[in-house]
């Protein structure tokens, strides 16, 4: 049976590493707030069928954004970290999304994300009976380190940086995160939760323009990214 797929925006955060007063998801990026490139690029994968967009309780500036009313496009209120934020989204599918269904979680300062990436988490997870992330193998050679000193190298072989958009399915991503939240564990992503819950994500190899905006310097890099594509 073919599984319906829905995705979730957190776009909640502050971004206080920008050092903007704006919250960097409205940041201009090439003509366009950073958020408009994000649901433009997931508005470019036909198979989600509604985008929940998480927003901060205090937000003024999404009603501005050329796509507030979008017919994909939902909006609900977010939480005070990612994580509740995600789930806060979550919530909003309830009656639209059966237990099986896909979620697609993606960052709204993820803004240079190409469609094809997403697609292709989609197609290699469809049988899956639990989901997966875009990742990206790491190419520096990794250390561990405590007071400014290396205690060791680590084998880089093994580690992966996890990106998003990050893809489970519904009632599994919903129980995990809520589970997690309880416990207090640190989760700052959706694969954590579900691996602390006892599953085991798969990898999906991301491409590495997918970056997210972090800090200023980003924002031209983003700039570069998006003209090219
Ligand atoms: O701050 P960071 O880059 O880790 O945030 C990742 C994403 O999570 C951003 O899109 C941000 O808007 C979102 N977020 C959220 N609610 C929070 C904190 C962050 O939706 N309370």
């Amino acid at each position: 049976m073919r599984r319906r797929c829905f995705a979730v925006v957190p776009a909640a955060g502050r971004g206080r590493r920008m050092g903007s007063e704006i919250p960097k998801q409205y940041l201009n990026l090439a003509g366009k707030p950073v958020l408009q490139h994000t649901l433009e690029r997931l508005l470019a994968v036909p198979d989600l069928e509604i985008i929940v967009v998480a927003l901060a309780a205090d937000d003024r500036r999404w009603h501005e954004l050329p796509l507030a009313r979008h017919p994909r496009i939902r909006v609900t209120e977010g939480g005070a970290e990612r994580a509740d934020s995600v789930l806060a989204g979550l919530e909003c599918l309830e009656g639209a999304a059966t237990a099986a269904d896909w979620v697609m979680v993606h960052d709204a300062a993820r803004p240079c994300l190409r469609p094809a990436d997403a697609e292709k988490l989609l197609h290699t997870l469809a049988e899956d009976e639990v989901g997966g992330i875009l990742a990206l193998p790491s190419v520096d050679t990794l250390k561990e380190v405590t007071d400014g000193v290396v205690r060791q190298t680590v084998a880089r072989h093994r580690i992966w940086r996890a990106l998003t958009p990050q893809l489970f399915r519904y009632r599994l991503l919903r129980r995990s995160l809520e589970q997690a939240l309880a416990r207090g564990m640190p989760v700052t992503d959706e694969s954590s939760a579900v691996e602390l819950a006892g599953f085991r994500p798969k990898i999906v190899e991301g491409s590495p323009d997918n970056i997210k905006i972090t800090r200023p310097e980003d924002l031209p890099l983003a700039r570069f990214i998006l003209e090219r594509s």
